[in-house]
């Protein structure tokens, strides 16, 4: 009869010691799988289409700002991974007119005239670049 018991208990530990791995087991691949998905999910709806924009506007920083600029300190000139929270720039036409013509706008414009003291370098002009290739920079920059 003891002899019985035993086994019957012994066969319920088994079992439930099954349930438990499947459990867990089941538990861990669904979490994976979840995890997967939101991450694929992210990165099609909100990184992708601007990420695009950003790797121009990464091939743009590097070839005419990046003599000067870093993005995450202060070199020649400022750093320009916070340049969108300033509100000196919240107005992006202010920012194209900045970049095309640093010495004319700094004749209008207390803020950049003490960069300018602060860094002591005149920031270079870039007559010719667009409001698009603005845009990427910074998309880029902010990106980081
Ligand atoms: C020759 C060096 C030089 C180059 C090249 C240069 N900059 Fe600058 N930049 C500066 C300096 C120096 C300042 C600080 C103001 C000053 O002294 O003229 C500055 C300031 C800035 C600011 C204002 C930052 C702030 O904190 O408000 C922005 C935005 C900026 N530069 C963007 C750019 C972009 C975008 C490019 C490339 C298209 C670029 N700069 C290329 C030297 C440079």
């Amino acid at each position: 009869m003891n002899r019985q018991i035993s086994y019957i208990t012994t066969a319920h530990l088994i079992l439930a010691a099954i349930a438990t791995g499947y459990f867990i087991f089941s538990t861990i691949s669904t979490t994976k799988d979840r995890g997967t998905e939101d991450f694929c999910g992210t990165q099609s709806s909100v990184t992708a289409p601007v990420s695009e924009n950003a790797a121009y506007g990464k091939t743009l920083f590097l070839r005419k700002c990046a003599s000067c600029h870093n993005i995450a300190r202060d070199m020649i000139g400022p750093r320009l991974s916070s340049i969108m929270e300033n509100p000196q720039w919240s107005d992006r036409q202010q920012l194209y007119k900045w970049i095309r013509n640093p010495e004319k706008f700094m004749q209008t414009n207390a803020y950049t005239r003490e960069l300018r003291n602060k860094y002591g370098t005149m920031m270079l002009s870039f007559p010719d670049i667009t409001d698009d290739e603005i845009d990427a920079i910074v998309d880029y920059v902010s990106s980081r």
